[in-house]
């Protein structure tokens, strides 16, 4: 494997062609790695993602005393049900990750022992508080110093189910608050302001889990058993995102992606490229009865300016560091607003993204929650990841087309969600350098 701790240079104008294979969905891979934890019996996780953010979510459920094998192909996953998991001997570490970091806390919070779990210097400034609050309603003891990791969480006698309206359109904090009512007697209640990713409740449902979900509002009855049952991944559209634009983008391109998950609440990213004019096919549609997914045929494009704003932002949450590369080479001025949570990610996505397309002479303007991206032509130059995988990424794709080189500082976060990205970019002969 490239070694990418290093600046990585890109400039190309190749055209993108064959079928490629992108790695398994980030989100369903922790989710079925902390589930399959919970249950009773073996589990197989097929097509899981092997990157550092997931395989921190196997060391965080091997430390709580879950027997989790590597296999060629798959995952083995020994649970022993609800109640199975032991005081972890070390501090866990969720690295980069706030999708493990918020998920585990919720199972951590309901445990009869003491914990602590801390994270990387980007994870220790993102917010936590949105988590505390629901998990203290629940009667969790969990100490903070500014709402921030590290957290210390120690046991509770006095955990109760909850009724909990999300202010914050948060799949991280649904999921934490839905692990969390495995625990405790009774029906607990999630309604959410806008619909966001439901991995976790079709994850569940796939383990027969008995919950009702009506439009914004989960109901769950706790502490019932949960059966093993083999999962299968799909591809992770959130990666397949980057080449889908690299092929949009440069000409004479043509490229199958196989197997992409197109859960309804996470394809805003196909439905707003088309919108813009994209040449995208969905082909041999399939459903495992917890997810669906396809085959994506794409097709170099000339894209026209979009403005988006409202629900479908939560539909395409993680994409938006690639939209406004693809923004950035239209002809027009696109704006999209609603976009706060861009500044609670790995970075502030609104600052990263426009401090790194200023450099690279492309205008933009930028509100607390919103963006402007006048398109043009992407020069060169050197920018930085800002600790954020996919603005590492965005950044690269933009060498595809690029006047000049771009030169991306900071790149081994790629790891963290995308092992893959480089091999791939050679695989189709993209000349990119390590300085
Ligand atoms: C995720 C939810 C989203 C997303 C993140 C993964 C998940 O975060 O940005 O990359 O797996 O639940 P929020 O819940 O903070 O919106």
């Amino acid at each position: 494997m490239m070694d990418h701790s290093h600046s990585i240079s890109i400039n190309d104008s190749n055209k993108l062609s064959g079928k490629i294979l992108i790695p398994g969905d980030k989100s369903i891979t922790h989710r079925s790695i902390i589930l399959s934890s919970l249950c009773e019996g073996k589990t197989k996780i097929y097509n899981y993602l092997d990157s550092d953010d997931c395989n921190l979510t196997i060391l965080a459920m091997k430390s709580l005393g879950v027997n989790i094998t590597k296999h060629p192909n798959y995952l083995s996953i020994e649970g022993k049900g609800l109640k199975s998991l032991k005081k972890p001997a070390k501090t866990i570490d969720a690295g980069n990750s706030g999708t493990l970091a918020r998920l585990l806390v919720g199972v951590l919070a309901m445990q009869p022992f003491s914990s602590k779990i801390i994270g990387d210097s980007s994870l220790s400034e993102r917010p936590m508080e949105r988590i505390i609050e629901p998990l203290s309603q629940m009667g969790a003891n969990i100490i903070s110093k500014n709402g921030t990791l590290p957290l210390n969480i120690e046991p509770s006698k006095k955990l109760h189910n909850i009724n909990y309206f999300l202010k914050i359109a948060s799949a991280q904090i649904k999921s934490c608050i839905l692990l969390a009512s495995l625990y405790v007697e009774g029906e607990s209640i999630i309604e959410e302001i806008v619909n966001t990713r439901n991995h976790t409740e079709n994850l569940l449902q796939h383990l027969n889990y008995d919950m009702k979900i009506r439009n914004k509002k989960i109901s769950i009855i706790g502490q019932q058993k949960m059966i093993a049952k083999d999962i299968y991944i799909p591809s992770d559209i959130s990666s397949a995102a980057f080449f889908i634009v690299a092929t949009l983008i440069t000409d004479k391109s043509e490229l199958i992606l196989k197997n992409i998950g197109l859960n309804y609440l996470r394809t805003g990213i196909i439905d707003v490229l088309i919108k813009m004019g994209a040449q995208i096919e969905i082909l041999n549609e399939s459903n495992n009865g917890y997810e669906s997914f396809a085959d994506i045929k794409v097709k170099s494009s000339k894209l026209k300016p979009i403005q988006l704003s409202g629900e479908i932002v939560s539909r395409l949450i993680d994409e938006f560091p690639i939209l406004f590369i693809a923004c950035s080479i239209c002809n027009g001025v696109s704006e999209i607003k609603n976009i706060q949570e861009l500044r609670f990610k790995e970075s502030d996505r609104i600052k990263s993204m426009e401090l790194g397309l200023n450099k690279l002479g492309i205008n933009v303007k930028s509100t607390k929650d919103s963006i402007k991206i006048q398109g043009g032509t992407i020069q060169g130059g050197i920018v930085d990841s800002c600790n954020d995988h996919r603005v590492a990424m965005s950044f690269l794709i933009a060498g595809l087309v690029s006047k000049k080189p771009i030169t991306v500082t900071n790149t081994s976060n790629i790891n963290t969600s995308f092992p893959t990205f480089f091999s791939i970019l050679k695989e189709q002969n993209v000349g990119i350098y390590k300085i």
